[in-house]
């Protein structure tokens, strides 16, 4: 789907500002190769928004079965978060058996998925949810606890729309060598013809650049390798998608791997800012914690309405860096109605001051704006000329700036 003219007028207006003319050229022509690809979307009308949901790999890893996913669908509503938009259960690995049966189909792992996935589909369905599982372009999956999909996306595709699953994360362990080019738009095509809508999540890992290739393949693609519950890892995975920024859109996203909010090895302030950054940039939000015991912080960051909103904005513009000053960044991006969402993010080691000017943010110089704080929750009006905040080491501030 193409964007409104003045959704692509505003970004260009925003890319003039705030970069040097060499970093304008090659801003302009990655834009304008992004919004080429961007007419030849993977046809399921899907992710029109980044997806919301939760993934078990992040905190469970192999450690997965039935009874734990049907809570997680329970706790999904019970905590309100499916409210609040997150609505994909996905398996990740280690979910069947390591062999096909006789005539060559996947097999739920019966000591784990008695029941099945179709009863399982059944479950997290009767409480308005969706549910997503994972296979692999290669022989076998990267736990090697079960078989891949390569030579079976045909069949893996009908078995999938038979069990009414939603959502597919394709990974790209233990592959022949052949490029992710190759062996992804075989499944792609498979779920086309499948019967069945299903979102298609690329896990190649970044490897032959899928933003240049994706679009028409899948409906996200990571750019990274896998997230670690780490500062480090996070930071690191966040400046690597950023390169990216000008080729997601609606019905095709980058994903830098999923949440770590609330799995213990980060800060408060640290979850935050991976939350608002994910948020910002338009990156899944696909929660990794154990969502039946998490603590009312973790869900006080994951429930943030505010700042979800930004992730879920209908122009479907990825935030990226705008500004560093040593530790010191300003991240930014224009949301529907001429407003720009802004992350004020200190990634050094002592409290600091911020400052993002219009010209930073994309903004007139003379604009005149309210000031939303997401994470205050409080409103300051007629802020002109820029915008200056105190912030912790590894914390951040999060805006939506709306001219008056
Ligand atoms: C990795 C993938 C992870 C997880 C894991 C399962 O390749 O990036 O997100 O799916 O495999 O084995």
């Amino acid at each position: 789907m193409a964007r409104s003219a003045s959704a692509r007028l505003g970004w260009i207006f925003f890319s003039v500002v705030i970069l040097s003319s060499a970093a304008i050229a090659a801003a302009a022509c990655a834009r304008n190769v992004g919004e080429e690809i961007r007419r030849n979307l993977l046809d399921n009308g899907l992710g029109r928004t980044p997806q919301m949901g939760w993934n078990s790999w992040n905190h469970f890893h192999c450690n997965i079965e039935e009874k734990l996913i049907r809570e997680t669908a329970d706790a999904m509503v019970s905590t309100g978060l499916s409210a609040v938009g997150y609505k994909y259960i996905n398996l990740d690995d280690c979910w069947a058996e390591l062999n096909r049966d006789s005539q060559g189909n996947l097999v739920p792992k019966a000591s784990t998925f008695p029941s099945g996935i179709k009863a399982l589909a059944d479950y997290v369905h009767s409480k308005g949810l969706k549910l997503g599982i994972y296979s692999d372009a290669g022989s076998q999956t990267c736990s090697k606890t079960m078989p891949g999909s390569l030579g079976y996306e045909e069949q893996d595709a009908k078995t999938f729309a038979a069990w009414e699953i939603d959502y597919l994360k394709y990974d790209n362990c233990n592959n022949p060598g052949t490029s992710p080019k190759e062996r992804y738009p075989v499944m792609s095509k498979a779920l086309l013809n499948s019967g069945r809508s299903i979102f298609f999540s690329l896990c190649e890992w970044g490897q032959e650049d899928p933003a240049t290739w994706a679009t028409g393949v899948g409906n996200s693609w990571r750019t990274t390798g896998d997230i670690r519950d780490t500062w480090e890892s996070m930071t690191r995975l966040a400046d690597l998608n950023n390169k990216w920024a000008s080729y997601a859109g609606p019905g095709g996203w980058n994903d830098p791997d999923m949440l770590e909010v609330g799995n213990g090895g980060m800060t408060t302030e640290e979850y935050r800012s991976h939350f608002s950054i994910w948020a910002l940039v338009k990156a899944p939000l696909l929660i990794g914690c154990d969502i039946r015991s998490m603590d009312n912080v973790t869900l006080g960051l994951l429930n943030n309405k505010e700042v979800i909103a930004v992730n879920q904005d209908k122009l479907g513009v990825q935030g990226k860096k705008v500004k560093q000053d040593g530790d010191l960044e300003v991240w930014a991006g224009p949301v529907e109605g001429g407003r720009v969402a802004v992350v004020l993010w200190n990634r050094g080691s002592s409290q600091a001051s911020i400052t993002a000017t219009w010209s930073d943010v994309g903004l007139s110089s003379t604009a005149v704006v309210e000031a939303r704080d997401l994470w205050a929750h409080s409103t300051t009006q007629s802020v002109r000329e820029q915008i200056t905040a105190t912030v912790d080491s590894h914390a951040c501030k999060m805006y939506v700036l709306t001219p008056q």
